[in-house]
């Protein structure tokens, strides 16, 4: 028998309006509460000093150099935000087919990640491994006549990670799509001393079209054009196959998996929180920001309270932690209650 039919009694004996009749009760029933330890924060790093440049589709959200970045990493730390992460916009120069800066142990990545250690050890650096700011083409992997190569790829991702580790970082985040990295960067990181850097796997990330600004922001769509990553990023149509995505990753290592974009796909963070026992983390990417910001700045939503209830429906959905571009804002209005 349904539980449901047994255990709950009908109208008038029952009436669900009773619980929310006051603030206090309303508190004491809640199934699920955001703190700033649900929140990380992305960051854009570029070259140079005392650089902080305007990106037109992400208000609020700036390009800075290292020395810039410290005092942003400053409020986050200060407003209980557990680890920022780190993305970098690499200039054109420095891009290439075969994406050989990525694994620069002197590139800008490892020079703010190393800085940000330095003056703030207790907060938790994340660090993108993928190749998609350092290729010319803008593809997350190596081209090959068109075609986006999987091992050869992975074992450049191999060396970004270990670079990365090596300069500091706390967790790498795969976010690249190839088949067997996760397997491939565990072993890369166990055998050159790093086997406590943890691996947070963008298992199910989807071709979406929400990542735009992102891609404005670091640079990367107009060296991409009008290609795509449908060879290696998931089909949006597709559920069943996120899971088999994130099964894959755990049997080769991940600590935590990711689920990406957020909000539209709440419905996959539900999913593999159900069938699997990992951390999930969800991603409200750059173009779930730009909505809810153009949407506030036409006076068409209350922006605190859309963030909010937007990092809300993430933890209802099962996920652990959130990145989200609105985490100091979200983090403030916390601390004020
Ligand atoms: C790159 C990467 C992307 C994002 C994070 N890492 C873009 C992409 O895959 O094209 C998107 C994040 C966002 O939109 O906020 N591998």
């Amino acid at each position: 028998m349904n539980i449901l039919n047994n255990t709950i009694s009908s109208f008038p004996d029952t009436r669900l309006r009773r619980n929310r009749n006051s603030d206090w009760s309303r508190r004491i029933v809640v199934e699920n509460n955001v703190s700033a330890d649900d929140l990380i924060l992305p960051l854009f790093v570029q070259e140079g000093d005392n650089k902080k440049t305007e990106i037109d589709s992400m208000p609020s959200v700036q390009r800075l150099s290292v020395d810039l970045l410290l005092e942003k990493v400053s409020v986050a730390s200060d407003s209980g935000i557990p680890a920022v992460a780190l993305f970098p916009v690499v200039p054109l120069e420095k891009k290439s087919e075969d994406a050989s800066e990525a694994y620069n142990s002197n590139n800008l990545t490892s020079k703010a990640v190393e800085a940000i250690k330095k003056d703030f050890p207790e907060i938790g650096v994340i660090c993108d491994v993928a190749l998609d700011p350092y290729t010319s083409h803008g593809q997350d992997g190596l081209v090959d006549d068109g075609k986006i190569l999987n091992d050869e790829t992975v074992d450049v991702l191999c060396k970004q990670a270990v670079c990365l580790a090596q300069a500091g970082a706390d967790i790498v985040a795969p976010s690249d799509m190839m088949d067997g990295r996760v397997g491939q960067i565990r072993k890369a990181l166990d055998s050159n001393e790093k086997k406590d850097v943890k691996i947070l796997s963008y298992a199910a990330k989807y071709a979406s079209c929400f990542y735009g600004p992102f891609r404005d922001a670091v640079g990367s769509a107009a060296n991409l054009g009008s290609a795509d990553k449908k060879t290696y990023q998931m089909d949006p149509a597709n559920s069943d196959e996120a899971l088999r995505e994130v099964q894959l990753d755990i049997s080769e290592g991940a600590d935590m998996v990711m689920v990406k974009p957020g909000m539209p796909y709440l419905d996959i963070v539900r999913r593999v929180k159900d069938n699997f026992n990992i951390a999930v983390l969800a991603y409200q990417v750059s173009g779930e920001y730009a909505m809810l910001k153009a949407a506030s700045q036409n006076g068409w939503l209350n922006e605190e309270q859309a963030m909010y209830e937007s990092i809300l429906a993430f933890k209802r959905a099962g996920a652990s932690c959130v990145f989200t571009y609105g985490a100091i804002e979200i983090a403030k209005k916390l601390s004020k209650g």
